[in-house]
């Protein structure tokens, strides 16, 4: 009786110290330490962080096995390396880290890395010389996204007959440095190299607010309307794009005047183009935290992650919308 007892006793210290065998969450009855997680996140900038920063606290929850310490870095990398550095004094489990630009991880990451606790990054990808400064990387593949809006653009000006107009395009850009904006931004310029009638009217950034947005767009419309595409790196700067060419009496969308374009295809956007007012959304998944959650789960029964994972996505134009399709998305 007294062996029995000693061998569970033994067996639920090496669960509990080792997390030998442990691929799922903790069930009823089981020993149950939660696995803890610091959580940088970039800010609340838009409709699609919002839903990105949902998706890992779902995940992430009490009862899925986890703590989660989520910090807010409100659009600063300097507050994301004092987060990841508290994380690290606090001798969390693992970090996720949602990168806002590419470069400057490489110290922070050094750190984390001496003291054992692995890093996973979500969304945006840091730039730096020795991959194995993190252990994976989960998000969207930006310059597919890109290429899907360029590609849908060519055959949009071919089956209207206008392949060979002069084609001006305004450009509202994501906070620069971030791997979203580099992406989105690389896939239109290579098109307007193979394109000789593609121009781009200007460039502006819009930080991916619609307050930014809006305030770049007008701005730049009071002095010129020329324009024949918005390009806006997401759809909260769309609405403030909309906003702006309401106000100025510019016809917009699916039914003439400017095409837009924009990324993410959260779901007010998803609305704005049933309506008519985009003419095409490219989605961007946000919804990280299931597949987080299991690369931990991974992670804990000793099995090494792919370097890399993307998550699916597609495209939307007003033609192809309905409530129906709408009612059913997640985010
Ligand atoms: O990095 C992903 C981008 O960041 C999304 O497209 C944008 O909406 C967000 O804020």
């Amino acid at each position: 009786m007294k062996l029995s007892f000693k061998i569970i006793f033994i067996l639920m210290l090496c669960l509990t110290f080792m997390g030998c065998g442990v691929d799922r969450p903790p069930e009823d009855g089981e020993a149950n330490d939660l696995i803890v997680v610091g959580f940088s996140q970039i800010g609340a900038e838009s409709n699609w962080r919002v839903a990105n920063t949902e998706s890992i606290q779902a995940a992430l929850s009490e009862e899925n096995g986890f703590m989660l310490i989520l910090d807010n870095a409100r659009q600063q990398q300097e507050n994301q390396l004092k987060a990841v550095r508290t994380f690290i004094q606090q001798g969390v489990d693992y970090i996720v880290l949602a990168p806002i630009v590419e470069s400057g991880w490489e110290s922070v990451l050094e750190e984390a890395k001496r003291e054992g606790i692995p890093v996973i990054i979500v969304d945006r990808r840091v730039n730096v010389g020795n991959q194995g400064l993190y252990t994976t990387w989960v998000g969207a593949n930006f310059r597919q996204e890109a290429e899907t809006a360029v590609s849908w653009l060519e055959e949009e000006l071919l089956s209207s007959g206008r392949e060979d107009e002069t084609v001006n395009i305004l450009h509202v850009q994501g906070t620069l440095g971030g791997t979203a904006q580099i992406e989105r931004s690389a896939g239109l310029e290579a098109a307007v190299e193979r394109h000789s009638n593609w121009v781009i009217a200007a460039q502006l950034v819009g930080e991916y607010t619609q307050a930014k947005g809006y305030e770049v767009v007008l701005e730049y419309l009071k002095q010129n309307q020329d324009i024949d595409v918005l390009y806006c790196e997401n759809d909260d700067m769309a609405f403030g794009a909309m906003e702006a060419m309401d106000e100025l009496n510019i016809a917009y969308g699916a039914e003439g005047g400017v095409i837009v374009i924009s990324f993410d295809a959260a779901r007010t956007a998803l609305e704005a183009c049933m309506e008519g007012k985009i003419n095409l959304c490219v989605e961007c998944n946000p919804l990280h935290g299931p597949k987080v959650a299991e690369l931990i789960w991974q992670m804990e029964s000793g099995v090494l992650p792919p370097k890399e994972i993307f998550v699916e996505e597609g495209s939307f134009t007003t033609e192809m919308l309905t409530e129906e399709i709408i009612a059913g998305r997640a985010y």
